[in-house]
C-alpha cells in the first residue's frame, strides 16, 4: 500500500536521501533545499509516498515564470525521485496524479515538465511547442513538456524562466 502525503518537517532527511539515491548525486537533494527556502515553494505540493511509514518517493511542484506580453506563475514539476528499490511499481506515476489533482484544486493553469516524453506523455504532458511555449534549456521540443489544467487559458505561453534554485541543476 502507498500512502500520499504532503511533507513535513520531519520528512526532510528521507527526502534529500530519496533524491540522492534516485539521481546519484546531490543537485537534487540540494535543489529541493533552496526551493523550500524561496517564494517558489508551495508546501501542500511536496508530496511524500511512503510504504509501511517509509518515504519512498518524493515530487516537488514551485512556482516558476511564464514569460509572455505578461509574467504568470505557473508550476513546474522537479525533481521527482523514488527509491531504487521501489521503482517500477506504480509509486512515481501515484505521486504525479496525486499533484496533478491538487493543483487542480488549486485552480493553477499548467504543469511545466521537463523528462522523458515516454514516462510524462501517458499522464497529458505535450510537448510545449504545441501551446507555444517555450524551454529555456537547448533539449530536444519532446522533452520540455506541459499539462493543461482545467483552468488552461490561450494567454499561457512565451518562454518559461526557472527560478535561481535550479542555476546549478
Ligand atoms: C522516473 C521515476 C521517478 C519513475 O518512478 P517509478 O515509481 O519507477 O515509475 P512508475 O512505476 O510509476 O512508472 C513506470 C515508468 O517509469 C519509467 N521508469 C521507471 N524506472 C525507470 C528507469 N530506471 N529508467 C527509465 N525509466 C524508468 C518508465 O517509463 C516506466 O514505464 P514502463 O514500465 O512503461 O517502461 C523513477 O524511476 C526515478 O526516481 N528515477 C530516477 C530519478 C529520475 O530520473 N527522475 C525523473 C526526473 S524527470
Amino acid at each position: 500500500m502507498i500512502d500520499i502525503r504532503s511533507e513535513t518537517l520531519s520528512d526532510y532527511t528521507a527526502i534529500a536521501e530519496v533524491n540522492r539515491l534516485a539521481f546519484g548525486q546531490e543537485n537534487e537533494a540540494k535543489l529541493v533545499e533552496k526551493i523550500r527556502n524561496s517564494d517558489r515553494y508551495i508546501s501542500e505540493l511536496s508530496l511524500v509516498a511512503e510504504v509501511e511509514n517509509i518515504v519512498v518517493g518524493h515530487i516537488l511542484f514551485s512556482y516558476i515564470d511564464l514569460v509572455g506580453e505578461e509574467t504568470l506563475q505557473v508550476l513546474g514539476l522537479a525533481p521527482l525521485a523514488v527509491h531504487p528499490q521501489f521503482q517500477r511499481q506504480g509509486i512515481g506515476s501515484a505521486l504525479i496524479k496525486a499533484g496533478l489533482e491538487i493543483a487542480e484544486a488549486k485552480k493553477e493553469a499548467i504543469v511545466i515538465v521537463l523528462g522523458h516524453p515516454h514516462f510524462y506523455t501517458r499522464f497529458g504532458f505535450q510537448p510545449s511547442v504545441v501551446y507555444e511555449i517555450e524551454s529555456p534549456f537547448p533539449v530536444p521540443e519532446e522533452f520540455f513538456m506541459v499539462k493543461p489544467l482545467q483552468k488552461y487559458q490561450k494567454q499561457y505561453k512565451g518562454k518559461v524562466v526557472y527560478a535561481a534554485a535550479f542555476d546549478e541543476v
